[in-house]
Order: structure tokens, then C-alpha cells, then sequence
């Protein structure tokens, strides 16, 4: 059993084999039969809890749809209808539930803590589904969509232009798992995890802090951005959005990418704010594409939690 904390905590080459199971699994796949099992899995006849202390669209869509696929089945709760959310149950008594009545998990949370918290408790496999430290499916998913699109990640230049959050942690973590360049360009006083970017640098990543986002993005295969504003942030967001003006992905900023560059975020977007429409909305933009790729990375990432 493993659990999917966080990207630094995967031998790279495991991680590797994620993406590729991913790949393979995505061949196998019949966008006309979305709920039929094609192949075996770990998951055969296994039940995913799925806790979500926030809202989520394509995580809760991807998880469930990778289950049905993979032979399983899922149970979503909201954390506020649980005991736990409402302070009423301690984490160990429900862990022991959980424990008993699923055979992996997967957590959305405020707080990293909790997650880390759950997983010392859990006897079955637990899952990241984003916390406010990072967003590991996310980026493992994006790996595939990069390589789809561009080729090989190992040696790309890859530009994060904007806030520094939750997925720019997990990006830092995938640049060094996977070797490729990550510029990074976010204003003062909103930079990704000084304990990461260390980590990063012990590893030998190539993590390069540009100030100047014009600077960040020059001759990039791909630009990545997210919300400026992300769930359960306590900012001023008049104040935040007015540093991060200058760091919005836009035509000027694509032009200074390399000509084939593509441009990738998260979702879900604010147009006009980290991105322009005509970006977006573009020939460059791979966003929907990215969605869509959250299926089977979850479906290869179920897969290996489970063996
Ligand atoms: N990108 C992502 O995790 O989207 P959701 O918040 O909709 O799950
Ligand atoms: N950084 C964003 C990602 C959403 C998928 C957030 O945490 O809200």
C-alpha cells in the first residue's frame, strides 16, 4: 500500500511509472463508454472514500469516473457533514471508520496537517486531492499533457508566472522529479514555500526565481499559471491582485515564449486576472486538455496506491 502525499515523497522512477501506466491506461480508454471497465486494476471491486473540506469540479469528477472505470466504486463526503468537520468527532475515532469501511481515500483539506495527520492514522492509502500546501495530481497529470503536446518534460523550460501557491509547490516538485526547468516569477511577499524551494535546491533542481516575469517566460515551451486568489486565502485581494497585475499571461507575454509554446493552468480560471481570454481561449492553450488528463493520471495513481 502507498499513499500519494506529495511528489517529493515518490522515488522519482515510481512517479515515471505513473505517468506511463497513465498513458497506457488513457489508450485503452472509449470516451463513448465512459463508465465501462476495459482492463484490470488494483481497484477492482474497492471503494474510494473521497473528503472534500472544499468545492471541487474536476477532482471529484475525475476520482469517481477513474473508479467506475478501473472496477470500483466511490463514496463522496462533504466534511461538513461529517462529525469531523463539525468538531463533534476526534480524527483517530474517525480514522478507525474509515479505515474499516473504505480501501483508500482521498482528502481535500485546508490544512497540509490534517492530511499529514490522517495518514499516520489510516491503515488503507490516502490521497492528496490538494491541500494549501500542494496539488500533486494536478501536476502529475499535467506531466502527461506536456509530453502529449511538446514531448519529453526532461529538459523542458517551463515558466510559472503569478502567484506563488499550492501548485506552484507541487510544479517545484515535479521539476526536480522529473527534470525540467521552472522558472519561476511571482511579486514579493507571494512566493511559493521557501521549505520547498530548500528542498528543491538540496535536489539539485533546476529552479530559477525571476523576478521580472517578461524575463521568466523568454524562449519557454510552456507557460503555467493558476487563481491569483485560491480557495480559503486570507488575503486583501484588492492589495494581492494589485502586485500581481504585471504577472498576468497574456499575448505580450506568450510572444516572448518560444513559437510553439503552450500555455497550461489548473482550472478553474479568472479570465482578465492571471490570464487573458484571447490566451485561454487561444490555439496555444491546452487547459481543456489538462481537465481531461486529470482522469488518467487518477486512474494511475488509484492503481498504484492499491498494490
Ligand atoms: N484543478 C482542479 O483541481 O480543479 P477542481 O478544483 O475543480 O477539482
Ligand atoms: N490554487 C487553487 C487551485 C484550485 C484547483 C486553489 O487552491 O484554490
Amino acid at each position: 500500500m502507498n499513499h500519494f502525499l506529495d511528489l517529493s515523497q515518490i522515488d522519482k522512477k515510481e512517479l515515471r511509472n505513473i505517468v506511463e501506466e497513465a498513458k497506457r491506461r488513457k489508450k485503452k480508454y472509449s470516451i463513448k463508454k465512459k463508465v465501462s471497465v476495459t482492463e484490470s486494476s488494483n481497484a477492482q471491486d474497492k471503494l474510494l472514500l473521497m473528503i472534500f473540506e472544499k468545492p471541487s469540479t474536476r477532482t471529484r469528477l475525475s476520482f469517481d469516473l477513474a473508479m467506475r472505470q478501473l472496477g470500483g466504486q466511490t463514496i463522496v463526503m462533504n466534511a461538513n457533514d461529517m462529525h469531523l468537520g463539525k468538531g463533534e468527532e476526534s480524527i483517530e475515532d474517525t480514522a478507525k471508520v474509515i479505515s474499516s469501511f473504505s480501501d483508500i481515500v482521498m482528502f481535500r483539506t485546508f490544512s497540509h496537517k490534517s492530511l499529514l495527520e490522517l495518514s499516520n492514522l489510516l491503515n488503507i492509502p490516502l490521497i492528496n486531492g490538494l491541500t494549501d500546501h500542494s496539488h500533486p495530481c494536478q501536476l502529475l497529470s499535467d506531466v502527461l499533457t506536456f509530453e502529449e503536446n511538446k514531448g519529453s518534460i526532461k529538459g523542458a523550460k517551463v515558466a510559472w508566472i503569478g502567484d506563488g501557491n499550492n501548485v506552484t509547490n507541487s510544479a517545484i516538485e515535479a521539476a526536480v522529479q522529473f527534470d525540467f526547468q521552472l522558472n519561476i516569477s511571482c511579486p514579493k511577499g507571494y512566493m511559493p514555500s521557501k521549505k520547498t524551494l530548500d528542498w528543491a535546491d538540496k535536489k539539485n533542481g533546476k529552479i530559477n526565481i525571476i523576478q521580472d516575469p517578461k524575463k521568466a517566460v523568454a524562449g519557454v515551451d510552456a507557460i503555467m499559471s493558476d487563481k491569483w486568489i485560491s480557495m480559503g486565502d486570507k488575503v486583501n485581494v484588492k492589495q494581492k491582485k494589485k502586485a500581481l497585475k504585471d504577472y498576468q499571461a497574456n499575448k505580450k507575454m506568450m510572444n516572448l515564449a518560444s513559437k510553439d509554446a503552450i500555455f497550461m493552468h489548473v482550472l478553474p480560471a479568472a479570465r482578465g486576472e492571471e490570464v487573458s481570454a484571447e490566451i485561454i481561449d487561444g490555439k496555444q492553450s491546452v487547459v481543456w486538455h489538462q481537465a481531461e488528463n486529470r482522469l488518467h493520471g487518477q486512474k494511475a495513481i488509484i492503481d498504484w496506491c492499491l498494490d
